[in-house]
């Protein structure tokens, strides 16, 4: 099969109405702050057994068309000997790779990060073929303040996603491009507007021209939300306006699927502002969720590293992405976060 014909199989098994992408690719430093906060030390044992429940928990295909694994995960299997992979693609769930190697100062750029990882991408990718992945992430990350990100920033960082993307889609593999507006700090959502603007605009640029193919690529992006500590937080309705918004003036139409990342909402904000934002009429591209800790926080509080606790794991995570699947069609109601 041609790299292009590879593509469009994968897009088409990952983009699917009323479904989204569960991120479960914590590196080894984020997994070990998800699992301290329950009282698990990280382990690779507890880490493969973790994500052994998650994978395999019954049903979660009706609502989750991708994975995306850490590289880890890619070589470990359940207790039956499945390769973990091969769990998610059994039911309908495609494998997918973070394949960035995280974010460092950006040099002569106080406050601002860049992301690396992409010296020996195209090799890294044929080995994660083999092992069953069919798409990758890159997330790029920026600060916000009244003066962060720097005009460097926006441009190194476009740069680097642009690169990537091309190299995956040379090898076959579908890019999710990741511009993450961190939430962290107290600006204004007119700042985040701004920022999240200029960003995307930056990042479609680069996108075009390093020849990425529009149409077989997904962008993960954040939502526009005022800042974590600013005193007024808004309404999902102000979220799905403002994102939108800026969505319209930035993404191709060309784009398959817009896939929010959770950033730092909790479950039920992550959900209601992407029901809000399916409400606001038709758009170009399918709105959903690629989540991670919104689909899995209530998920790992109830597991507690316990295996007598698995089916109370399990049924949290699909109660998240069944909720996150009706809000993919503007069908979300509260009255479903109290439901079973
Ligand atoms: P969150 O939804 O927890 O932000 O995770 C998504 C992700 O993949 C971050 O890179």
């Amino acid at each position: 099969m041609s790299a292009e014909s590879e593509l469009h199989a994968s897009l088409k098994a990952l983009v699917q109405k009323g479904k989204g992408i569960l991120a479960a690719d914590e590196s080894g430093p984020t997994i070990a702050k998800r699992f301290k906060a329950i009282g698990v030390e990280s382990t690779e044992e507890n880490r493969r057994a973790y994500r052994a429940l998650i994978l395999g928990a019954p049903g979660l295909g009706e609502f989750v068309g991708g994975v995306i694994l850490y590289e880890e995960t890619l070589g470990q299997q359940a207790d039956d000997g499945t390769p973990l992979p091969q769990l998610a693609a059994r039911q309908g769930i495609v494998p997918g790779i973070k394949v960035d190697a995280g974010t460092i100062p950006l040099a002569l750029a106080p406050g601002d990060e860049v992301t690396q990882g992409l010296d020996g991408l195209a090799k890294r990718l044929a080995v994660y073929k083999e092992q069953g992945a069919r798409f990758a992430k890159w997330r790029a990350v920026y600060n916000v303040s009244d003066t962060l990100p720097s005009r460097m920033a926006v441009e190194a960082n476009a740069q680097a996603l642009a690169r990537y993307a091309a190299i995956c889609q040379e090898q076959g593999v579908v890019p999710i491009v990741e511009p993450e507006v961190l939430i962290a700090g107290a600006h204004t959502m007119a700042r985040c507007a701004e920022v999240t603007e200029a960003v995307l605009h930056e990042v479609f640029h680069a996108l075009h021209r390093q020849q990425v193919m529009f149409e077989l690529m997904l962008l993960k992006p954040s939502m526009v939300v005022p800042g974590k500590s600013h005193p007024q937080q808004a309404t999902p309705a102000e979220v799905a306006a403002q994102t939108i918004r800026v969505l319209r003036r930035t993404v191709p139409a060309a784009v398959p699927s817009i896939n929010f990342l959770s950033g730092g909402q909790s479950p039920a904000e992550a959900t209601a502002n992407l029901d809000a934002i399916n409400r606001t009429g038709s758009h170009p591209w399918q709105l959903t969720f690629s989540y991670g800790r919104a689909l899995q926080e209530p998920a790992l509080k109830a597991w507690k590293g316990q295996a007598a606790n698995a089916r109370a794991s399990r049924d949290a995570l699909l109660k998240r992405a069944r909720l996150n699947g009706a809000a993919c069609d503007g069908r979300f109601t509260a009255a479903m976060e109290g439901a079973d």
